[in-house]
């Protein structure tokens, strides 16, 4: 018998074991394991394949088809049981459990509006050339008052309307306090926001919180003037409410600017007559602040026949009450989830 004669009968005898292995395969590590001994480097069929050499010439053809028969007989078996047993785990896995039902939905987290609008409000003011600045919460009274310009009889200080601590410190009124660290540690020109909260004795209503959140401004330069305080609140103010927002500046006191303003916004609320909102107070720095800063720094940086500026302290609260016609500022501290989800 030639060595052909005895290939012939060596291929379809391994084609035999190979396909019975494959059949009785119980699971997918038993499948490779059928694979890798019939067509692995060392398995039978490959190492079966490698005789072919010794095939004469004449019956080369032959057996050379009779083993690409069986690979691919064996492949294809392979195969079909490879997913036969896909099939049966994939059973397994879902059994018990019920497709059709409706899926759990995922919730997202959302940033609070009043969040929103801080950010907001940076991102115009930098654009503007204003950086942060920070200050305390828990604040001495004479950066929250003396350094302004806010001599001890003015109604601000009064306990009644203020935080004090035993210590003589207190919740900081405003963040003014922030304009005197900043002058006390840099020199002009001077271009700064500060963020943060404010503290005051105030009766709770739909406009008034006792924690409320402003957004400090300072400018200080040489020839900064009121047309530069009107341009710049009022470009700030059409940014963040579109470009038809009605502002008005109405004369006001406050005791560290002078001439001083209060900028009201108009606001309209689906179902109300609009009516004008108080947004910010602002005006030109005082002289005595400047005069007040450079005994603290004993250098004449801010003396103020040389500089001058303007400062504004704008309600965060407000601003967001205005974007989105919030008509109770309560509303952005009682966490309510039906009235944040609307910011998501
Ligand atoms: N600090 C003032 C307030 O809280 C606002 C203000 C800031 C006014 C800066 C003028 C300049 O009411």
């Amino acid at each position: 018998m030639g060595t052909g004669f005895l290939m012939k009968e060596q291929i379809s005898s391994i084609q035999t074991e190979a396909l019975e292995l494959i059949a009785n395969a119980g699971d997918v590590r038993a499948l490779e394991d059928a694979r890798v001994a019939v067509l692995g480097k060392k398995g039978s069929l490959t190492l079966a394949a490698a005789g072919i050499k010794d095939v004469p010439k004449e019956e080369k053809a032959e057996v050379g088809q009779l083993l690409n028969a069986a690979r691919s007989a064996i492949t294809t078996a392979l195969e079909k049981k490879q997913l036969a047993l896909q099939e049966v785990a994939d059973r397994a896995a879902l059994a018990g459990i019920d497709v059709t039902l409706p899926g759990r939905a995922v919730l997202t987290g959302a940033l609070h509006p009043l969040t929103l609008i801080r950010d907001e409000a940076i991102g115009i003011l930098r654009r503007m050339g204003f950086a942060l600045a920070d200050g305390p919460e828990i604040e001495d009274e004479f950066h929250c008052f003396d350094a302004l310009n806010t001599p001890a009889d003015h109604p601000a200080r009064n306990e009644k309307d203020t935080f004090y601590f035993d210590s003589g410190k207190l919740l900081r009124t405003h963040t003014s306090s922030v304009q005197i660290r900043t002058m006390e540690g840099a020199k002009p020109p001077v271009r700064i926001i500060a963020p943060g909260s404010a503290y005051r004795r105030d009766e709770i209503d739909a406009t008034h919180l006792s924690v409320f959140n402003q957004l400090e401004g300072l400018y200080v330069a040489e020839d900064v003037s009121l047309p530069d305080l009107k341009g710049t609140l009022e470009y700030f103010l059409q940014e963040l409410f579109g470009p038809q927002t009605e502002v008005r500046f109405r004369p006001h006191f406050f005791p560290f600017t002078e001439p001083s303003f209060e900028i009201d916004v108009k606001l309209t609320v689906k179902g109300q007559a609009p009516r004008w909102i108080e947004v910010a107070g602002c005006g030109m720095v005082d002289p005595a602040v400047f005069e007040s800063v450079s005994k603290t720094r004993k250098d004449d940086a801010f003396d103020p026949a040389a500089v001058t500026g303007f400062a504004f302290g704008m309600g965060l609260d407000r601003l967001a009450m205005i974007r989105w016609g919030i008509k109770d500022i309560r509303l952005l501290i009682e966490n309510d989830v039906r009235f944040l989800k609307q910011f998501a």
